[in-house]
């Protein structure tokens, strides 16, 4: 028995722990493992893949990034905007299904977010043994509590927070972090609210920046001359619009700018210095933390375990601490997003941090 497994989309740490998990529980079971490079488009003729035997995977737990690459363009980009889906063209699909057949894959795990998953549920529906394994920093995808590398992004905010505190402190100055999560607020509110954040500003949750002014004006007069600003990327501006950068090639819109907007209008609402940082790709890179580890190891041993069970077109997707799986048609073209009402909202309510509404 051959399987074979790629990674598609943004790359987020703990990749390589599936890829880990997956060798580690494929080999048990006497199966051979291939790799594909560089996301789906590893599987275009002539193939570009290596077998990846249990000394390959050696240490790569601990590692950030991908040994197989991965690529969030190219010819099976699936999305093309918020909500826009693209089919991948039938020509491409058949040339990929021809190296699937040559290399005699019985079962193909795709470890992606929502694009690459709904890429993955095409290819299910045109007779591919498909299993999905849930990746994004971001945590947007719906049918699992949480995907991996979240946890690990997550961390890095708490870290910049808590440098950037004492630089607030020291200069009596507003900060405000950008942070990645696309059109979802997870990463800025569990990374702010972890790193004690005064202010978390959410694409969930319009804001007025007059009351966040005020908010802030309040803290100074209660001796408090330091405020620690989260702004999720994908938050709206005051005109509802979104700050971006470009559109990539794969037609999504690439966003970033919000940071810098607010701090200026910060600055000019309070009259206090204001400086802004763009956490970036940082929350991307790097070793994963030990949460991410264990999901990702998990995740790859639930996928081996779908594919010996041949119950292909499903999702592994975390419960509770328990690894289960869904139909991969329950986790794509939908955000599972921030409730503006739930649990954790209020709890962040709760502890004084303001989210501007
Ligand atoms: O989806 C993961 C993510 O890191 C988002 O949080 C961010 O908006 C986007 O990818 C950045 O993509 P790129 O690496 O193409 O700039």
């Amino acid at each position: 028995m051959r399987i074979g497994i790629l990674n598609s989309g943004g790359d987020c740490p703990g990749l390589n722990a599936v890829i880990h998990g997956v060798v580690g529980a494929a080999s048990q079971l006497g199966w051979e493992v291939i790799g594909f490079k560089d996301g789906f488009e590893g599987l275009l003729p002539p193939g570009d893949y290596k077998v990846l035997r249990t000394q390959d995977t050696l240490g790569i737990l601990k590692l950030g990034g991908t040994i197989l690459g991965t690529t969030n363009k190219g010819h099976f980009a699936a999305k093309l905007g918020k909500g826009d889906i693209a089919e991948v063209p039938g020509d491409i699909v058949s040339k990929a299904k021809r190296t699937m057949e040559q290399l005699e894959i019985r079962a193909l795990i795709i470890v992606g977010g929502d694009g690459s998953l709904t890429t993955g549920l095409q290819l299910y529906r045109e007779g591919w043994p498909v299993i999905g394994v849930p990746k994004t920093i971001d945590n947007d995808l719906m049918a699992t509590a949480m995907t991996f590398g979240f946890d690990s992004a997550v961390s890095t905010v708490v870290d910049a927070l808590d440098r950037l505190h004492t630089t607030a402190e020291s200069h009596k100055r507003i900060m405000v972090l950008e942070v990645m999560g696309r059109h979802a607020g997870w990463i800025a509110l569990w990374g702010g609210i972890a790193g004690g954040a005064d202010v978390i500003l959410l694409p969930e949750i319009p804001f007025d920046t007059e009351k966040v002014a005020d908010f802030i004006r309040q803290r100074d007069a209660q001796g408090h001359h330091s405020t620690l600003v989260v702004v999720a990327e994908g938050a709206h501006l005051p005109d509802g619009e979104l700050a971006t950068i470009a559109e990539n090639s794969g037609g999504e819109v690439r966003l970033g700018g919000i940071g810098e907007i607010i701090a200026r209008r910060l600055e000019e609402l309070t009259g206090k210095e204001t400086r802004s940082c763009t956490l970036g790709h940082l929350q991307r890179g790097g070793a994963p933390t030990a949460l991410d580890r264990i999901l990702g190891t998990r995740f790859g041993v639930m996928a081996v375990k779908l594919a010996e069970e041949g119950r292909f077109g499903r999702m592994v997707s975390y419960q509770a601490y328990h690894v289960d799986s869904v139909p991969i048609e329950e986790a794509v073209n939908k955000l599972r997003l921030v409730e503006p009402e739930g649990e954790m909202v209020k709890a962040a309510k709760a502890v004084g941090i303001c989210l501007g509404d």
